[in-house]
């Protein structure tokens, strides 16, 4: 199953995240989702520390020959310290060279705005540093990306409707993704709607319910009465009925796990169907609940 991109490529809608997972684990989870478990798309970003690690896995999958560089969608962002219209190649650049990659399949920007050149710059008050970078001139930069065939395709995550509205006027190359936290508990089904009406493809990060950075004072999705019910009614388990519904909703879906049972049992998904009145149950589910949220980080309003 794969959703197909405004530049005509086509995506899997199922890939292996990368967000958190430790940079001396997250090198043996790539290498076992493309050579074990079937995977064929990557989610990175050089924000997660890690991609040195994921490209060493990366080179030695494709040297074995196992699985081929072209087969492989890999996605990397582009972090809120690259911002400035010099600084965004030289960004790209260096995720290629920690990858050991000739080009990206998709790159996003990772937040609609800039913070200074530290990684996440807190000032004396615990509020993020922004910079005065607009997003079109990152935009644009980003564009010539594209023409110097660095990536095959441009695009955003964390972007609101209005966000988008502003970009779409102005861009040349159009987005070919946005890459938003989504789950039964935050469905954001007219921001999907708005994007996919528009020819953005929507991938949904922290699919799971983010239970790896969940606050414990917050409700466990994998754990939720209904999810349960229909994984038991199908043999499946939670995770993997989250999952579905995802990409029966046509979103992305990037489960990020380093244990091999978990990276298997979240593709585990293609043998199954969840009916409409099963989506219409989980549809029941939301209640706009966001388990990532830069307020908490640096007292910054993003989604509000
Ligand atoms: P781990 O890497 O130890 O397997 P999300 O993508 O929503 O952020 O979820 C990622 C988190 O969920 C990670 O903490 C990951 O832990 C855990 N996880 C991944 N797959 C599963 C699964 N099938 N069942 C339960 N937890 C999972």
């Amino acid at each position: 199953m794969s959703v197909t991109l405004n530049t005509g490529a086509s995506m899997p809608l199922i890939g292996l995240g990368t967000w958190k997972s430790a940079p001396n684990e997250a090198g043996n989870a790539v290498a076992c989702a493309l050579t074990e478990c079937g995977y064929r798309h990557i989610d990175c970003a050089a924000a997660y520390g890690n991609e040195k690690e994921v490209g060493a896995a990366l080179a030695g999958v494709f040297n074995e020959g196992k699985v081929r560089r072209e087969d492989v969608f890999i996605t990397s962002k582009l972090w809120n310290i690259g911002h400035k219209r010099e600084a965004v190649r030289p960004a790209c650049e260096a995720t290629l060279r920690d990858l050991g990659l000739e080009y990206l399949d998709l790159y996003l920007m990772h937040w609609g705005m800039a913070t200074s050149d530290s990684h996440w710059a807190i000032d004396k008050n615990g509020v993020l540093a922004l910079e005065p970078v607009s997003v079109r001139e990152t935009w644009e930069a980003m564009e010539e990306l594209v023409s110097a065939g660095l990536v095959k395709a441009i695009g955003v995550a964390n972007f609101s409707v209005a966000q988008l509205i502003d970009l779409l006027s102005y861009a040349k190359v159009k987005p070919a993704m946005n890459q938003i936290e989504m789950h039964p508990y935050l469905q954001q089904s007219r921001r999907v709607e708005f994007c996919q009406y528009r020819g953005i493809a929507v991938t949904a990060y922290s699919p799971l319910g983010s239970p790896g950075n969940k606050r414990p004072d917050l409700p466990e999705l994998l754990a939720d009465e209904t999810v349960k019910k229909i994984a038991l009614s199908h043999a499946k388990t939670p995770a993997q009925i989250l999952l579905r519904w995802g990409m029966q909703r046509q979103t992305v879906v990037i489960p990020k796990s380093t244990h091999e049972g978990r990276i298997r049992e979240n593709i585990g998904v293609f043998d199954f169907e969840l009916s409409t009145s099963e989506m219409t149950e989980i549809a029941a589910l939301d209640r706009k609940l966001r388990f990532v949220d830069p307020y908490e980080w640096g007292k910054i309003a993003y989604f509000d």
